[in-house]
């Protein structure tokens, strides 16, 4: 394949942006999206170009980093997937792609590709854990019975990999999405009881902060999130945010 390459680059934080066309030639359509980066990035060092920053670490759908916006969508055009998990038959010889990085105030762009999603970090650590007695006295997980329908929901809002397309996709670049998630995975937990209202307290307080938007139920963030995340934690969020709320 031959394609036409629109993409967004930036010097730094404060330089203004613009699209830059770029030209790749004999793409595979075997190639990972992130692998076609690549042919263009030798091409552009060869040619004595500065390569295009992007992030990327495990190039397996698993650490969220491959954070692009692929002609108006998050991690391109093929659903359930992340940019690295994107394949190169999703698009036709001669095609011309737009690539650009995912756009929200709370995530400023670093460099091209790159956005700092440090917000995310910052919200984890506001409540993102539970507290464990490791004295040597661990209770054994097998000890203590969950229910199969309450270790589902939990393992869904656990496969959350923090990767950002929910604020992306948002219209109101709103977290709440990837804060419900985070939430839910402890609020349906035993384990999670003890924090549970100090975490939700705390994590909407620091997704506030950060500058994310709210929630206007437009649903855009499940359709795009590549782990299937659904509306459902931002519900359970909200109820345990006025359970929290209510205790004072
Ligand atoms: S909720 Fe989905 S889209 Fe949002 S950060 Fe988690 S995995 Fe990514
Ligand atoms: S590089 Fe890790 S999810 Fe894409």
């Amino acid at each position: 394949m031959d394609l036409t390459l629109k993409i967004w680059r930036q010097k730094d934080a404060n330089a203004k942006g613009k699209l830059v066309d770029y030209k790749v030639t004999d793409i595979s359509e075997h190639m990972s999206f992130l692998e076609m980066m690549d042919v263009l990035n030798e091409q552009l060092v060869n040619t004595g170009e500065e390569p295009v920053s992007f992030d990327h670490d495990c190039r397996e759908g698993i650490c969220g980093m491959c954070s692009m916006y692929i002609n108006g969508e998050a991690h391109g055009p093929d659903k359930g997937n992340t940019t690295c998990q994107l394949h190169m038959r999703s698009f036709k010889d001669g095609d011309t792609i737009h690539i650009e990085p995912f756009r929200a105030a709370a995530f400023p762009v670093i460099r091209d590709l790159v956005v700092d999603r440090s917000a995310f970090d910052r919200i984890q650590q506001a409540g993102g854990y539970i507290s464990v007695n490791t004295s040597g006295n661990t209770q054994d997980a097998n000890s203590i019975p969950i229910g199969k329908a309450a270790a589902d929901d939990a393992m869904d809002a656990a496969t959350c990999i923090g990767c950002g397309a929910c604020v992306a996709t948002c219209k109101n670049s709103s977290a709440m999405l990837f804060v419900g998630a985070k939430v839910s995975q402890y609020a349906l937990l035993p384990q999670g009881q003890v924090e549970a209202a100090d975490r939700v307290m705390d994590m909407v307080a620091q997704m506030d902060a950060e500058g994310f938007g709210n929630c206007t139920n437009t649903g855009a963030c499940e359709v795009e999130c590549p782990k299937g995340i659904s509306l459902e934690n931002i519900a359970r969020m909200n109820r345990e945010y006025l359970k929290a709320s209510s205790k004072g």
